[in-house]
């Protein structure tokens, strides 16, 4: 089973991936559950993430490929050979935040390029989620999170207008990719939100059983 947590910057999906994760093991035990995120979930992937969030890059097309590239080795050292043990993977960011950040965050993207980068993670065969969880917030209300965490990296800087275009990129992503996409409204008090994430894992999780 392989669980995936989207949503803007300031969104609230760390916290929700760890209560699912609590949730998780103490069902299945650790042994079971592997708790990872993008970028740098892999050994020798924090210089990765160093890298690319302190702005290594300046175009979203050396970012995007970056981020795949990242994600190519996560998923052959960590999400693979977990998954392929029958364990549980939860995932803090997958390829959706790549097509959401740096392709359809873009106004000026070719339509052809979009399609490309679109289809790019099913023609390398990465393994596809059972689920993605998108907590969905508006983008005034996610800086104000983040400015009260104090929290900046270089993403983080790039300013309101960014972050909307990241979350209408999701909605285009979700608009034609539906089927594996809950949307939580992560507006919410964390433990409403939990709730109905909690209650879509163990519906899941009960069909799988
Ligand atoms: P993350 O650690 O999830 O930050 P936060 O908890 O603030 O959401 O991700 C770090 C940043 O990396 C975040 O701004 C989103 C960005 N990112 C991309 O732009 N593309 C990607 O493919 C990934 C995985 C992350």
């Amino acid at each position: 089973m392989f669980f995936v947590f989207e949503g803007i910057d300031g969104s609230g999906k760390t916290t929700q991936a760890d209560r699912l994760e609590d949730m998780l093991v103490r069902r299945f035990g650790s042994r079971n559950v592997v708790r990872t995120r993008e970028p740098g979930g892999w050994d020798g992937g924090d210089a990765a993430r160093k890298f690319i969030l302190d702005g290594g890059l300046s175009s979203l097309w050396g970012e995007f490929f970056f981020f795949m590239l990242d994600r190519c080795e996560h998923v052959e050292r960590v999400i693979r050979p977990a998954l392929s043990a029958g364990k549980i993977v939860l995932s803090d960011r997958y390829t959706p935040s790549t097509l959401a950040y740096q392709v359809f965050s873009n106004p000026a993207i070719d339509e052809n390029a979009a399609l490309y980068a679109s289809r790019l993670a099913d023609v390398i065969g990465l393994p596809v989620p059972d689920v993605i969880f998108f907590l969905d917030i508006d983008a005034g209300a996610a800086s104000s999170r983040l400015a009260s965490r104090g929290e900046t990296d270089s993403f983080d800087g790039r300013g309101h207008g960014y972050f909307e275009r990241v979350k209408a990129g999701y909605e285009k992503i979700m608009a034609s990719s539906g089927d594996k996409w809950v949307k939580i409204d992560a507006s919410r008090d964390p433990e409403l939100v939990f709730g109905d994430i909690a209650d879509e894992a163990s519906r899941l999780m009960a069909l799988r059983d």
